[in-house]
């Protein structure tokens, strides 16, 4: 395994949309595991897409089980979703968000409060769930990214934009 490094904004190849994965198996295993590292070594992450490290394809994961986040109300733990889709929304939220690829500020952003998820797991199974509050946010932000975009362009105002704290 190792860290893979994340690519960050401005750089244009976070604006490039990503393909869904067709091939399941041993190659996208081994990255699977990478991109896995890669997250959980990165202090106060709670979710990461591939096209942070550049490879542009839909992949998403996410943990939000250790986070004290208030809207943390459902948390599946640890999830890979393969090529995800939300197939139903309902209700909002403003969470301030932030992100590996936008490491200097974090900002208020408006998504939907509850979703049902489709997506593949890393062996092709398909996974379909519901979930709300923090982790629903959290996918939404990253399957913004297999789109190409990141929290910034998704702001409630251009005020509300804050210069990040350290993580330690
Ligand atoms: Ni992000």
């Amino acid at each position: 395994m190792r860290k893979l490094p994340i690519i960050t904004y401005p750089d244009e190849r976070l604006k490039i949309p990503s393909l869904e994965v067709v091939d399941f198996g041993k190659d996208l295993e081994s990255f699977v595991e990478d991109l896995t590292y890669t997250m959980k070594t990165s202090p106060g992450c709670v979710g990461i897409a591939s096209p942070q490290v550049g490879v542009h394809k839909r992949i998403i994961l996410v943990d939000t089980s250790n986070s004290k986040h208030k809207e943390n109300k459902v948390s599946h733990g640890f999830m890979v979703l393969i090529n995800p889709r939300i197939v139903q929304r309902e209700g909002e939220l403003v969470v301030r968000e932030g992100c590996l690829s936008v490491p200097d500020y974090t900002g208020n952003v408006k998504r939907y409060y509850w979703i049902r998820v489709q997506a593949l797991d890393v062996k092709g199974n398909p996974v379909e769930f519901e979930t709300e509050g923090f982790e629903a946010v959290v996918i939404q932000h990253e399957i913004d990214h297999l789109e190409g975009k990141v929290f910034l362009e998704r702001l409630v105002s251009p005020r509300d934009l804050f210069r990040r704290k350290v993580y330690k």
